[in-house]
């Protein structure tokens, strides 16, 4: 076991440590109180090639393993959590299935594009009466000659205003439950694609949350992603990526949190000495620091194992709870740290506290995630290291 960064992977993350200091601190908290959509830093994000990090070269990408991208997204995400969902939604939910199960034509079309950030996706499941019960989708595509045509609704959509594509999941044969869901990609110029509605959020002020509506919408037969009947299994497995990507954004948000109190607890003063002396702070921060180093390493194993071709359902629900739980114990305390200046719009802590709130909802409530670890122990006979997974 190595638990070294290879030199490509320190670079990676010195790279994304100076961008983030130089480029992303000095806008983001004006940015993201006047809920500003960061498209220039999206570009900037893209010509780096942090916008499909894992893409090989032939399609125009990279090729980087998922240790850089999570280290990439971990910078990203202490600097500013509402560009690193950006990034992390076109890496991880809309590259990586292209990438996994698109038809050569559909790689060749989109991944170079969608690399450099010229393109930018969306992942279209979540509607209005499917949430946590993703196989309860309700749009419909109907086969049309040599297109499919879209009718239904998607809510909560990242990126939906701003993406130029959509990966849309839709049911094509009702009579087979979930094995009559597919996966389209949509191009935002198709007819009778729109974005209805914005949501105002608590936190992630900067990145859009969109409503999008499907109304007698023409999709290419070309563009169906796998199979006809395959998409829960794509969106499923695309989670299981992107669950790894929002572990990573939460453990940014916890070391940030960490940062912030440590640096004030020093400077601020109280009965005659920095509150950091004090040993009820001292130990809050101990505990900000333990969970926050576990959470990276659940996530970098996660992110080792996909890179290895392996199934990371358990690993990656497992990462994903832990990190998301940790950011929000971490905002919390941090905040408790700065005491009244915590909760005043000025400080940096409180946009980390309302930030890191939703790393528990999307992509999988905790309570999804725990379903999620408790069936895969079940099926391997109570143990964390059944006979089909790795001891790892
Ligand atoms: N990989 C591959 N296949 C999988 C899989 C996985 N991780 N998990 C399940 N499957 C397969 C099963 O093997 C099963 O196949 P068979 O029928 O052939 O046996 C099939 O899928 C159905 O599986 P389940 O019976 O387990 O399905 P379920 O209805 O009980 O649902 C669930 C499982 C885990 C609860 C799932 O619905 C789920 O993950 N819900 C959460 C939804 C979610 O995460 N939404 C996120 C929206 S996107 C987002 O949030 C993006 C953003 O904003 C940033």
């Amino acid at each position: 076991m190595d638990f070294d960064l290879t030199d490509e992977q320190r670079m990676v993350q010195e790279t994304a440590r100076s961008f983030s200091e130089k480029e992303i601190k000095p806008l983001a908290s004006r940015m993201d109180r006047e809920s500003l959509y960061p498209g220039d830093l999206v570009r900037r994000l893209g010509e780096m090639g942090f916008m499909g990090m894992c893409v090989p070269p032939q399609f125009g990408g990279a090729g980087m393993d998922l240790i850089s991208y999570v280290i990439a997204m971990e910078e990203i995400a202490k600097a500013w959590a509402s560009l690193s969902v950006i990034m992390t939604v076109n890496n991880s939910l809309v590259c990586d299935p292209i990438l996994r199960f698109g038809s050569e034509r559909l790689k060749r079309k989109y991944l170079p594009r969608l690399t450099r950030g010229e393109l930018l996706g969306c992942y279209a499941l979540t509607e209005p009466g499917a949430g946590s019960d993703a196989g309860a989708i309700q749009t419909k595509a109907k086969r049309d000659g040599t297109d499919y045509v879209l009718n239904g609704t998607k809510l909560f959509i990242t990126n939906g205003k701003h993406s130029h594509l959509a990966l849309v999941y839709a049911v094509t044969d009702p009579s087979r439950g979930k094995k009559g869901i597919s996966a389209f990609l949509v191009d935002k110029t198709a007819e009778g694609f729109g974005v209805t509605k914005l949501e105002d959020k608590l936190g992630l002020r900067a990145s859009d949350t969109a409503e999008l509506l499907f109304e007698d919408c023409r999709v290419p037969a070309e563009n169906l992603l796998g199979a006809e009947g395959e998409g829960f299994t794509i969106t499923m497995t695309t989670l299981d990526g992107g669950r790894i990507g929002i572990a990573a954004q939460a453990v940014g948000i916890a070391q940030a949190c960490l940062e912030e109190a440590s640096g004030y607890a020093r400077q601020r003063w109280q009965f005659g000495r920095p509150i950091a002396e004090f040993q009820a702070v001292q130990w809050m921060m101990a505990e900000m620091a333990v969970e926050t180093d576990a959470a990276r390493l659940l996530t970098h194993r996660a992110a080792w194992l996909r890179h290895r071709g392996e199934k990371v359902t358990r690993q990656a629900a497992m990462a994903k709870l832990f990190a998301s739980e940790t950011a929000n114990r971490a905002a919390y305390k941090a905040l408790q740290i700065f005491g009244g200046y915590g909760y005043i719009k000025e400080s940096a802590v409180e946009r980390l506290f309302r930030d890191a709130r939703i790393t528990t909802l999307y992509e999988g409530t905790s309570e999804i995630q725990r379903l999620v670890i408790a069936r895969r122990l079940m099926e391997q006979g109570g143990t964390a290291h059944g006979a089909q997974e790795k001891n790892l």
